[in-house]
């Protein structure tokens, strides 16, 4: 080993990814300040933005100082702070917003597990249980109602984001019925459902999920009368008889469930039923990065994963299923077709 003393540069980088935290705390409290919406079109100085939002001013030229940094907000001249795309997108109407995805990535209580992800890492397993005395999804049903609306929305954004690419992709001829598994709160059926006036859906999920989902499927809505809401846990069974299967960002779970999914799903098909999933890959792409990190937050709360390109093809074939297709939604999704032997 060499006793040269490390570069000041490569301390520096060290120091800065260890400080990371710093910096999804600044994005947070951007959102929960509400500064994204308080500067409007004009320039506005730190002292203005504080009175807007009600914060110290000399604490807040802080906060700007690390966001700018990151490229959210621009100090432009100095003291005057503008809009960037980043900082639009904080902004809870912003078309693109990613306001609910920031706060479900820095809830309050995720904090606290990731100094345990060195023992996550050690068993293999999540450590959310051990803390809470519940397993993830049914602590955030019971006891934070708070966080699975902002859960629901997120997913919301997320997949506002690649509705659209995903509806463009999903083979749908000839089918005349899909069932999205684990659909949240229905952005992508409603998608589906307007593009396709004759396909009819079930949107599967959990049961406080469902009873949020979106108008349009809700008795009353427009698209009410070609959905069935299927409250229930597709761990246990999949109630739907379709012809495609969706299951978009769901396989997020250990080897064994994501082949406990499929095949219940499997069980109650219609023959020829296809089966459609739409997942990050952790090893390819250029959405890696992003799914590096969401694979350990899937490990530290729920003991899942996102799975490796090969990892999740085994996982299809383990089902019992034959892969036909696997193909890029965008820089970070994939799709995978697959249908029974
Ligand atoms: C990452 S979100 C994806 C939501 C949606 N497919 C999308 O892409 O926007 C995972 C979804 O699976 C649902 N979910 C988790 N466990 C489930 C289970 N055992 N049965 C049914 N749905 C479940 C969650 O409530 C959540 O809506």
């Amino acid at each position: 080993m060499s006793s040269a003393m490390p570069s000041e540069s490569l301390v520096s980088d060290v120091m800065e990814h260890a400080l990371s935290a710093a910096c999804a705390a600044s994005v947070r409290a951007a959102v929960t300040l509400g500064l994204a919406e308080a500067l409007g079109d004009d320039p506005a100085t730190a002292d203005e933005l504080a009175t807007a939002v009600g914060a110290h001013p000399a604490a807040l030229r802080r906060l700007l100082r690390s966001l700018t940094s990151y490229g959210v907000f621009a100090e432009k001249p100095a003291d005057f702070y503008v809009h960037t795309e980043k900082s639009l997108a904080l902004r809870e109407d912003a078309p693109d917003s990613v306001k609910y995805l920031v706060l479900w990535c820095t809830e309050p209580w995720l904090w606290p597990l990731w100094g345990d992800l060195g023992e996550s890492v050690r068993t293999g397993s999540e450590v959310f249980t051990r803390t809470h005395g519940r397993r993830f999804y049914e602590q955030l049903h019971t006891e934070w109602p708070e966080s699975a609306r902002i859960f629901d929305r997120a997913m919301t954004q997320q997949t506002r984001l690649s509705a659209t690419a995903v509806a463009d992709m999903l083979p749908l001829s000839g089918a005349a019925t899909i069932a999205d598994v684990g659909g949240g709160q229905g952005l992508v059926l409603g998608t589906l459902l307007e593009r396709h006036p004759e396909l009819r859906g079930f949107l599967l999920d959990l049961p406080d999920v469902v009873a949020n989902a979106d108008a349009r499927l809700h008795p009353g809505g427009e698209l009410a009368d070609r959905v069935r809401l299927v409250p229930g846990d597709c761990l246990k069974e999949v109630s739907a008889e379709a012809d495609v299967y969706l299951f978009k960002n769901i396989l997020g779970v250990d080897d064994d469930a994501s082949v406990r999914i499929l095949r219940n799903a499997m069980k109650v098909a219609r023959p020829g039923a296809r089966m459609v999933i739409v997942e990050n890959f952790v090893d390819d792409g250029p959405g890696r990065k992003l799914a590096a990190a969401m694979d350990l937050r899937m490990l530290l709360v729920i003991g899942g994963q996102k799975h490796t390109r090969a990892g999740l093809l085994k996982v299809v074939e383990r089902a019992g299923l034959t892969v036909r297709s696997v193909r890029p939604v965008d820089s970070s999704l994939h799709m995978i077709e697959a249908t029974e032997m």
